[in-house]
């Protein structure tokens, strides 16, 4: 039985990874900060699946949140085989107005735990010769996005980051991989502050999103983007300057939130 270690487990993709698991036998341990939504998950699960689910309810963004994770699961004798990086969060507005302590933890949650937990997990998978990491990333990261700035840099880190270290560890049986969601259909949007005018069309599922993970894994990819029009998208956007991109962008949204401009 191999255990999968899913952050941000009480809602969207990382929710849809924790059933999916669940449904091919893999323990689990639930991680976000909601306990009760975690809670009840895990109940689920357990009745659903022949499985052990054991749920961590914490601030991930908390002081030494990511060694108190990792202690916790070297106490309870859990070896991780699978750490779904999943939590993360994002803004959008004129960077230089939005607040600057949600900008920092954006940062902190979404490239410093992420290197944190699997800076912690991957010594551990090196020693089994085995192991799954799989860094949910976006194509938002694939350019520079005006009124989105902070986020999508942050998912740049975690795209690069994450190719790097699947070679790294390609010879100790270990597979990493960015998964590159386009917009999803989750909370993900009204956590941001993203309001539905700016229009969802042609939005995956998160359960799409992580039949797209199961799919990779076995593969050698090290970025793997989720759904066919995303794909399409951001091959298109490699053949574009950033410049071009970020004027298209910022014209784009400018009026909605400079208003003064
Ligand atoms: N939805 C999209 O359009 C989209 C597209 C591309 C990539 N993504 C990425 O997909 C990942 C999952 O997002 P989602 O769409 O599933 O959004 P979501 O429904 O808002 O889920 C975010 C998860 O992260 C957890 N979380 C947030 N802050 C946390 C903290 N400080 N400590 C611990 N857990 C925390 C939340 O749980 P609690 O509130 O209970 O802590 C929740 O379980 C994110 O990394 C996001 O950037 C999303």
């Amino acid at each position: 039985m191999t255990t999968a270690l899913i952050t941000g487990a009480s809602g969207g993709i990382g929710e849809a990874f924790a059933r999916r698991l669940a449904e091919d036998g893999h323990d689990l341990v639930l991680v976000a900060r909601s306990e009760e939504k975690l809670r009840e998950l895990r109940d689920e699960l357990q009745a659903e699946h022949n499985i052990t689910a054991h749920y961590i309810a914490v601030d991930l963004t908390g002081f030494e949140a990511d060694k108190q994770l990792f202690d916790e699961t070297e106490k309870n004798g859990i070896e991780v085989d699978w750490l779904i990086n999943n939590a993360g969060f994002g803004s959008m507005g004129d960077f230089a107005t939005l607040d600057l302590e949600r900008e920092l933890g954006m940062i902190d949650l979404n490239i410093s735990v992420l290197v944190a937990l699997t800076h912690r997990y991957i010594g551990k998978m090196r020693e089994r010769k085995s192991g799954t990491i799989i860094n949910v990333s976006s194509t938002a990261g694939f350019q520079p996005i005006p009124f989105m700035a902070t986020y999508a840099a942050t998912k740049a880190f975690v795209t690069l980051f994450s190719e790097a270290i699947a070679e790294e560890n390609r010879p100790y049986g270990i597979q990493v991989f960015a998964l590159c969601p386009g917009s999803t259909k989750t909370d993900f949007h009204a956590a941001a502050g993203i309001d539905a005018s700016m229009g969802f069309k042609g939005q995956e599922t998160a359960d799409d999103v992580v039949e797209t993970a199961m799919r990779a894994v076995g593969s050698k990819r090290a970025k793997i983007i989720s759904g066919w029009t995303n794909w399409v998208v951001a091959t298109g956007v490699n053949f574009l300057p950033n410049s071009l991109i970020t004027r298209v962008m910022g014209k784009g949204l400018r009026g909605k939130f400079q208003k003064d401009q």
